[in-house]
Parts: structure tokens; sequence; C-alpha cells
């Protein structure tokens, strides 16, 4: 099932991109799930994928992670419960369709997809998230409140261990979601979903890289590279009077060696291709029993099979920088700008993509991506 997403992304990004929420009433019209309860309960019984199940009776919170165990779903509540499922794009076909209509903010930025299965009265209580999040009501109702940013004036608690929650807030926006409306958060809006009717919602989550993040990758990045492996070189040294002092002269090399480490663009460039190519929750990588040749994909494609990429893995490019493709944290290199935008571009190869258009190298890189698991023949 494909979904078409009713917005103006241009105009959606100019108002309220990382500036502030809104409701987008009937963002798909007669929207259907990907997903039903039950299949969603059977993915939290999965090693391999992340799961909660959060709840609130009687006033007391309470947090467990899965994988769950079937028991579980036989003497629910009928009340006050959540169940939630991350990166449910990474295993199920169908909510990875949701996804596709929110392909004009670059993949890079985007982080997973979560379901929740709520019953009423359901939810995680007032919290604020620093991602930006796309909540697309599924069936059922459920009342949205969010309040103004935060500029420091929320009182942030943890429940039963695991829940960040602030005491209230009051609100800019309070509505109730129909199926196909789609509330916009962006990161440092305290929120809170209350459950009408038993509900499925899906959280399209969109996370900005810390600047930390990018200098501790970049720290990693040289230390893999074998890049920055010099010391402090002083041949002018003078004696000093202070044995516990730092001079300022010294203290200026360093400053500066450490400032020159950053000057390569092309390793600060190269690192940040890797980091966001990174994927924050485990993908389905199988890698085949016996390696496959490239005779053998050559003719799966000819014999009209496709390679289909690992849902939700992450293949990038800089644009304007040829020959690097990151992959899941790895970086390959390619000649052929082709083969980047299949790898990077689209989500399956056909022989139609291949035929006579890519050298013997580029064939070779297909076949170690497919070795690896990162592209699968259907
Ligand atoms: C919920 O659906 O209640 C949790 C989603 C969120 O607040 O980010
Ligand atoms: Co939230």
């Amino acid at each position: 099932m494909s979904y078409s997403l009713n917005i103006n992304m241009e105009d959606f990004l100019a108002n309220y991109w990382h500036k502030k929420p809104t409701i987008i009433k009937a963002g798909f019209s007669n929207f259907i799930d990907p997903i039903s309860p039950d299949e969603l309960a059977g993915l939290s019984m999965e090693d391999e994928i992340d799961s909660r199940f959060i709840s609130h009776q009687e006033g007391n919170w309470s947090v467990e992670h899965g994988p769950f165990e079937g028991s579980l779903f036989e003497n629910l509540p009928q009340t006050h419960w959540q169940l939630v499922v991350q990166a449910c794009n990474h295993w199920h076909a169908g909510t990875a369709e949701l996804v596709q209509p929110f392909k004009a903010l670059p993949q890079w930025l985007f982080d997973d997809l979560m379901v929740c299965y709520s019953a009423p009265q359901g939810g995680v209580g007032p919290h604020i998230d620093q991602y930006d999040v796309f909540i697309v009501q599924g069936s059922g109702k459920r009342h949205w409140r969010v309040g103004a940013r935060d500029e420091g004036q929320y009182q942030e608690s943890i429940q039963a261990g695991a829940l960040r929650q602030i005491t209230g807030f009051d609100a800019i926006i309070d509505q109730v979601l129909m199926p196909g409306d789609i509330l916009y958060i962006p990161p440092g809006f305290p929120h809170e979903g209350d459950t009408l009717e038993p509900s499925m919602s899906y959280s399209v989550g969109f996370r900005s890289p810390k600047e930390r993040e990018l200098l501790s990758h970049f720290a990693d990045y040289m230390i893999a590279n074998d890049k920055g492996d010099k010391h402090l070189h002083n041949p002018g040294m003078k004696p000093q009077t202070k044995y516990g002092e730092i001079q300022t002269s010294d203290l200026d090399k360093m400053t500066a060696m450490l400032r020159s480490a950053l000057q390569s663009d092309n390793d600060i460039h190269n690192s940040i291709g890797a980091l966001l190519s990174q994927s924050r929750h485990q993908l389905d990588i199988i890698e085949p029993d016996t390696p496959v040749t490239a005779i053998e994909i050559q003719s799966h494609l000819k014999d009209l099979g496709f390679l289909h990429k690992v849902s939700g893995l992450k293949a990038l490019y800089l644009q304007n920088a040829a020959s690097c493709v990151y992959i899941n944290g790895e970086t390959y290199h390619t000649e052929s700008e082709h083969l980047m935008d299949l790898l990077c571009n689209q989500t399956q190869i056909s022989y139609h993509d291949i035929q006579s258009k890519l050298a013997q190298a580029d064939i070779e890189l297909l076949v170690s991506l497919v070795n690896a698991g990162l592209w699968y023949l259907d």
C-alpha cells in the first residue's frame, strides 16, 4: 500500500520545521493502518526489536522492555497502557511504506518509524523529546496537547526508572487527532497524548546530530584511519621556574595542534558521511549462507529478479564529492555516479539498472554488499 502525503513541503519547512508544532488535518486521506495490533504485538516478541510496554494503573507508572512473552497479551487491563515498538520500518514492509512520503526530508536526518498501540487512557505522560516527529494517527482517536518551547521553565523527573516526564504545561495545541491526521512536533516542545479510543499511531522520527557527536565521531575516525598520530614537537623549549605551570606559549601550540587536526575538510566530510550512515536501531542484516557470485547476481537480475536494500539501511554520498559511498558506518569507493545513485537513492536494483552500465570494480562492490547482507536477492 502506498501513502500520499497532503502537505506542501516547501511551505511546511519554511513555516514549521524546527520552529513550531502544527497539525496537518487529513495529512493522509482515507488512511489505512499498515500493521494490525496483533502484528505489532508479534514484533514486540522478537529479540532484535526494541519494544516497551508502558502502563499507568491507578496512578503508578511502570515500564517494561521487550522482548515480551505472548502471555503479556492474554490478560491485559482494558485501559491505561501502551505498547511501543521502535524501528518497525526495519522489520515490517507495510510500515516501511509510511516512511516513503517523507522522503523530501533527507535520509541522513531520518531516525525510525515507531509504532504505538494505545488502550484507552494509554500514553507516556507529559514529556519533551529532542526529535522532530510526525505523529500519524491511525485507527482510533487520541487527544494531543502540545505546550510552548522549553526555555527552562519545565521540571523534568524520571518515572518508573525509565520515563522522562514533566509535571505539566499550558497547551498551545489542544486537539483530537482522527485517522490520517498528523501532528508535527519540533524538538523541545512538551507534549502529551491521551487515548480516547483504542489507537494505532505512527511516529516518523527525525534526529539532528549533536555537536559533541560530530566531534566524538571525528576523533574515532582519526584513530581508525591512523591520523593525527604525532606528539607535540617543541625544539625551542626554555627552562621555567614554576613547575606546575602550563605556559601560554605551550598551550597555544597544543591549541593550534588541535585546530590543525580539524583543518582537513576531507577528513571532516568523510567522518560526517560515515557517522550519518549509521543506523541507531538494529537492521535485519542476514549474510548469505554461501557467498554469492557476480554471475549469480547477474542471472538473478536477468530473470527479472531484483536486488533489495535492507529496509532502513542508510546509504549516503556527499553532494559535489565523487567516489565515496557511506553505508551503515562504512566507507566504500566507486567512480560510478550511476552506481552511487542506485545504492543511495533507490531501494531496489533491476537488470535494466545495471545492464552494460557498470565497470568490473562496480560489479565487485555490488557483490561484496550482497555478501555483507546489506542488499539481498528476492
Ligand atoms: C505516544 O504516542 O504517546 C508517544 C509518542 C511521543 O510522545 O513521542
Ligand atoms: Co514524545
